[in-house]
């Protein structure tokens, strides 16, 4: 049976994700930073006990070290979903993240949650990958993130993507002889809590394209960028 541990899994894109795997009979690790506040994830456990809630609050290097020190079984998938726009309602705080009321607080948070987090689970995790057999480490970035792409000015999500694309090109480049793919995918714009107003994508529809990706992924598409409905997205 395949493993696919997931980040941020409360809610979102990332308890989709979980929903959809527990449907196609995959072990799930679903992490959020607090379990006893994570209803509708908790709920979706069944008799056979294909999941397991842990507390991972993905900025806590400690935690997170910790959790993979006590576990041991293979991960086919690691899914760095965890992530954060900045404060919520993302209209009456965007001004945090514009050229002359930046936030260099907000800044340093965003970071740290959506370009380190993703790169210190892998760390932690990549025993665990590389024993499995997909051996993948797939993290949810941003069009935002795209240089070529996108030029929407919120400086700090829009860096910690940008990072976070080409911390894991490094990565993948590194891991490519020991058969790790990684990979960096795009959702869409889609209707969770991070929705501005035009979000056009349902959660279910970006997921089962995401899950079709990810399973698609050979080490020939380590180190690329793709979107949920399969196009490669330009750095
Ligand atoms: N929605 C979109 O249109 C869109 C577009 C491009 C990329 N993405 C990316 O997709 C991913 C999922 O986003 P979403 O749309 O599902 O947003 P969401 O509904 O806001 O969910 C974000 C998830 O990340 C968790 N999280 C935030 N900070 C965390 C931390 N420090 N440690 C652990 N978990 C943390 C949240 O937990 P709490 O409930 O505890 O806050 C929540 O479970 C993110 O990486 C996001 O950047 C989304």
């Amino acid at each position: 049976m395949a493993t696919v541990l997931i980040t941020g899994a409360n809610r979102g894109i990332g308890l989709e994700f979980a929903r959809q795997y527990l449907a196609d009979n995959w072990q799930v690790v679903a992490c959020c930073r607090d379990p006893d506040q994570a209803d509708e994830l908790r709920a979706l456990a069944d008799d056979e006990h294909r999941l397991q809630v842990e507390r991972v609050d993905v900025t806590d290097h400690a935690q997170i070290d910790a959790l993979a020190g006590r576990f041991r079984e293979p991960i086919d998938v690691l899914l760095n979903n965890a992530g954060i726009i900045g404060p919520i309602p993302i209209p009456a705080h965007i001004g945090k993240q514009h050229f002359g009321s930046l936030d260099y607080d907000l800044w340093e948070r965003v970071l740290r949650t959506n370009t380190f987090g993703p790169i210190k689970m892998a760390e932690a995790f990549l025993p665990q990958v590389e024993a499995s057999e997909q051996k993948k480490i797939v993290s949810l970035s941003s069009s935002l993130g795209s240089i070529a792409e996108r030029d929407t000015p919120a400086y700090a999500y829009a860096t910690s993507k940008t990072a976070l694309n080409k911390a894991m090109t490094l990565l993948a480049a590194s891991l490519r002889d020991r058969d790790v793919i990684v990979t960096v995918v795009c959702p869409g714009y889609v209707k969770t809590r991070m929705d501005f107003g035009t979000a056009n994508v349902e959660i279910p529809d970006s997921v089962a394209g995401l899950r079709r990706l990810i399973a698609g992924f050979t080490l020939a598409d380590s180190g690329t960028f793709t979107r949920y409905n399969g196009e490669r997205i330009p750095w």
